[in-house]
């Protein structure tokens, strides 16, 4: 069949299904929609790695990008060779990472366990890094932006309007890149992966190390706007490889965040009933089906998204029954790919995975809702 066909047919199935739905015709559109997830082409490969990859590490990386291995582990056990700064620390990559997960240990969990204010803007920090590149720019020869670190190292990204609210977490990042001597562009997306997995319920998202830094602003205009279309959005980060349902899997960020300049009269106002937790409430929240409390706020651009026909579905799957490890899954793929985004030697990185904090499940006064640490 001709893949305008195809498209056609799945669409009038979906039409069957909700007008008529009757036992098997569901399970036939589920079954297409496994093979072509929300009618999407397969997913590209990027950088150094776009014929799959030359090296083991290269190997991996591509097959996690294709979504045919998983972007979660829970590797642990590492015995830490030696004391941080010695000989036998330096051997070992991951060692120096191992003593820089211990001090983030402290710095992203608050008092209750759920995941405090420093690692909701590392998280953040991590996507305005990596976020700025383009495959269209890219193509044309303006092949730099991404996470190479210049948000913190460029001295003017970090102006930008769109990062307002970086400024205590970048602060932090140039320290702990003067105190254990480690690329920015690698600090920024390391300690994304630790805020996410200190967030109960989290993710541990596969880590690697060994980007190359650069002091070059990136190009401006390339970040999201709060009040942009659907469309538009869409738009914007298939021109960085990433689709429809890979953005749905990323905006569920939004589940541990707050808002401070969309609204400053309503400062540090969360974007679902259960900040610093990464639970699915607020993929059900955005849809607004269910009880929605008086403070949280949701942004134009996440409703927008859960509207759209392209992403509609995916958000509702992580909204309903099963979402939370669905989505911790797609989590896990889309994340690794934006965290790689303008890398251009992915076939000489080290996964340093096993340094990780283990994922916690539970945290004190189950379910205060809306008090944030
Ligand atoms: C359509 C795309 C997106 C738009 C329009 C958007 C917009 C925003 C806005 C307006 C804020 C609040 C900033 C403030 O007022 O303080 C915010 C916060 C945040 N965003 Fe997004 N965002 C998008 C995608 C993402 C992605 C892809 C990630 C991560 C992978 C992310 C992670 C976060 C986090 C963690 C915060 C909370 C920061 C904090 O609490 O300090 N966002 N976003
Ligand atoms: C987005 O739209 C709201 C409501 O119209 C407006 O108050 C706000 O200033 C806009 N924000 C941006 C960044 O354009
Ligand atoms: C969201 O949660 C509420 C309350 O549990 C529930 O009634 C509603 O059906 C949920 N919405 C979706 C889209 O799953």
């Amino acid at each position: 069949m001709k893949l305008s066909n195809l498209v056609g047919a799945i669409g009038l199935l979906s039409v069957i299904e909700t007008s008529v739905a009757y036992p098997g015709m569901g399970k036939t559109v589920t079954e297409i929609k496994a093979r072509e997830p929300d009618n999407e082409p397969p997913p590209v490969l990027i950088g150094d790695i776009k014929d799959g990859g030359t090296t083991p590490i290269g190997k991996t990386i591509a097959r996690i990008l294709l979504e045919q291995e998983s972007g979660e582990s829970m590797e642990g056990g590492y015995k830490v060779p030696g004391l941080l700064g010695t000989q036998k620390c330096k051997k070992d990559t991951c060692c120096t990472w191992w003593y820089i997960a211990r001090a983030m240990d402290i710095v992203f969990r608050g008092p209750s366990g759920r995941c405090n204010k420093f690692a909701r803007a590392a998280v953040r920090l991590a996507f305005h890094d990596a976020g700025t590149w383009s495959q269209v720019l890219a193509d044309q020869g303006k092949d730099w932006g991404g996470a190479d670190g210049s948000i913190a190292l460029s001295n003017s990204e970090e102006f930008r309007p769109e990062n307002n609210g970086l400024q205590d977490i970048i602060k932090k990042a140039r320290v702990w890149q003067k105190t254990f001597g480690v690329g920015m562009g690698d600090l920024i997306q390391f300690a994304a992966n630790h805020a996410v997995v200190t967030c109960p319920l989290g993710p541990r998202v596969r880590t690697f190390v060994g980007r190359k830094d650069s002091k070059k602003a990136a190009i401006d205009g390339l970040l999201p706007g709060v009040n942009d279309s659907a469309d538009k959005l869409i738009k914007l980060f298939q021109d960085k490889t990433i689709s429809p349902h890979e953005l749905v899997a990323l905006l569920g960020a939004h589940t541990t965040s707050e808002q401070f300049f969309v609204d400053p009269k309503r400062r540090g106002d969360p974007q679902d009933g259960t900040p610093g937790v990464w639970d699915t409430l607020f993929y059900n929240q955005t849809i607004g089906t269910g009880p929605l409390p008086k403070k949280v706020f949701r942004f134009a651009s996440d409703i927008a998204i859960s509207q759209d026909p392209r992403t509609a579905d995916e958000w509702a799957e992580f909204a309903g029954p099963g979402g939370q490890d669905h989505w911790n899954e797609d989590w896990a793929y889309s994340f690794i790919r934006l965290s790689l985004l303008g890398v251009n030697n992915i076939n000489q990185l080290t996964e340093c995975t096993k340094v990780l904090p283990m994922p916690r499940k539970t945290f004190k006064g189950a379910m205060e809702l809306l008090k944030n640490e």
